[in-house]
């Protein structure tokens, strides 16, 4: 195919936002233990953290942490994670049918954050606790000192408050599979009982109403307008969650899941207006996409992984990436940069070995699955302003997602420097791509980096970490204003500007 691009550095959507590139941490599986804590690894430092990991989250550039669940967070009494480790008890994980020790908890998760430089996001349990514990979380937390939870913390080791910005009010609260799951009535009333109490002690919190847990629950829609008709006052963002993954060998819709995760913006935002404008406020909702990745769900839930017996740290959700993933990854962080408008908090879920752009082996190396790669770079190089292409690219009809442009496009512009992210869908042919550049006052390409594989299936394991790479895309040039380059089938591009 051939695409031709224009970009002009007043077109502006919106900021770049850098909590769009925020990350999610549950106490699932590997993913805390074995994966960022292993006091027996020989890059753990004194705290037990695995400093392997700690570099490549820090290279991932991962903003916002959403912290502990998850499914996790509707079973669990924080209290059971603070204070002298030896005390604290071992209890049993409904969510994932595992044993949790609690050796890592809220003061251990936030000194790690600031190893990684990366701001906590926390979920309250209102699914299996009240408003008391989400109150009592919040003063334990975010109270400086003298009461009796502040003065706690402090003797815990903390003299600091964690000073957590923004709360998710519980998680997946439609999902049957939840522990406490609820109707939006309830949640809803719920939320904003929680919410209106939470902002008692501090009207600055930024809180998240539970949105679907995804755009095909038969409450989608209903559940967002229900549940936003009762918190609407009091909450500041509801969340999305949507995960994506190739069925029945369809490579070609799963690389449009890009517009699939665009439709669900548009729903849940016309949805929050919709509610908004019926209560005559001038306050907007926006979007916290705290959920997103590629997730081959349909395979876990067909395998043994969660199962009856109660393990501590069970090998769960340990998704293998491939090309084809990190395209589609690679997009989806497109799409949840172009609609920076209202989403202006996102998580890829999750960071390390479940469903993670970050794999560790006990005892072992750390290493980058494929979808690390269009992350970290986006992460890098996304800066300033995004910014509305004008595309000319043919379409192809896909089986899920109807109509879809086989070359995707979003940039960003700053002062000094812009970026471009490109996407070709198409299965067997490289693109051949034009983009005007006139319009954004660049005058040279500093970097053209493309992720892409003779074979779109092709992964990094513990045996071959580096199969797959990033590299120079060497067809890039820059002449009178247009860049021409080629995109292999199947694959993600980021041009970066000067
Ligand atoms: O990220 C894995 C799980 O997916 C989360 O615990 C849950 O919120 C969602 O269903």
């Amino acid at each position: 195919p051939r695409a031709h691009i224009e970009l002009d550095r007043r077109a502006v959507i919106a900021p770049v936002r850098r909590r769009t590139f925020g990350s999610f941490v549950e106490h699932l599986g590997r993913c805390v233990y074995t994966g960022l804590y292993e006091p027996e690894h020989p890059s753990a430092n004194d705290e037990g953290f695995r400093m392997d990991v700690v570099a490549l989250v820090r290279e991932l550039g991962s903003t916002t942490i959403r912290y502990p669940g998850g499914n996790f967070v509707s079973g669990f009494r924080w209290e059971d994670s603070v204070g002298p480790r030896e005390k604290r008890p071992v209890r049993r994980d409904l969510a994932w049918h595992s044993l949790e020790s609690n050796q890592v908890g809220l003061d251990e998760f936030a000194r790690w954050l600031k190893l990684t430089d990366s701001e906590l996001m926390l979920a309250v349990n209102v699914a299996t606790r009240g408003i008391l514990p989400a109150l009592d979380l919040l003063e334990y937390a975010n109270h400086p000192s003298g009461t009796t939870l502040s003065d706690l913390r402090v003797a815990n080791g903390t003299p600091e408050p964690h000073d957590v910005r923004m709360w998710c009010l519980g998680n997946e609260m439609d999902g049957p599979w939840q522990t406490g799951f609820m109707t939006a009535d309830d949640y809803g009333k719920l939320a904003a009982r929680t919410a209106a109490a939470m902002k008692t002690a501090d009207k600055d919190l930024e809180l998240v109403v539970c949105g679907s847990s995804g755009s095909g629950m038969p409450t989608f829609g209903d559940w967002e307008r229900t549940v936003l008709e009762h918190a609407y006052d009091h909450v500041d963002y509801v969340s999305c969650h949507a995960y994506y993954q190739e069925h029945d060998g369809d490579l070609g819709s799963f690389l449009a899941s890009a517009t699939d995760m665009d439709y669900f913006i548009d729903t849940v935002v016309a949805t929050a207006d919709h509610v908004g404008y019926k209560k005559r406020s001038a306050k907007k909702i926006n979007v916290s996409f705290d959920e997103w990745n590629v997730w081959y769900l349909k395979e876990h839930m067909a395998s043994e992984e969660v199962n009856d017996e109660w393990r501590h740290a069970p090998r769960q959700l340990e998704d293998v990436y491939t090309v084809a993933d990190a395209v589609v990854v690679g997009n989806l962080l497109m799409t949840l940069l172009k609609r920076s408008d209202r989403v202006t908090s996102a998580s890829l879920a999750q960071l390390v070995n479940v469903i993670a752009p970050i794999m560790t082996e006990p005892g072992g190396p750390a290493w980058r699955q494929t979808t690390f790669y269009p992350f970290s770079i986006t992460s890098r190089l996304a800066s300033g302003e995004v910014i509305r292409p004008v595309t000319e690219a043919p379409t192809y009809t896909t089986a899920r997602h109807g109509e879809a442009s086989l070359v995707d496009v979003v940039a960003t512009v700053d002062e000094d420097r812009a970026a471009v992210f490109l996407v070709n869908r198409d299965l067997a042919e490289a693109a051949q791509v034009t983009i005007d550049v006139r319009g954004l006052g660049s005058s040279r390409i500093a970097e053209a980096i493309t992720l892409a594989d003779s074979d779109a299936y092709a992964r990094n394991t513990l045996a071959e970490q580096h199969r797959v790479t990033p590299f120079a895309n060497k067809s890039a040039a820059l002449t009178d204003g247009t860049i021409t380059i080629e995109l292999p089938p199947v694959s993600w591009t980021a041009i970066a500007l000067r």
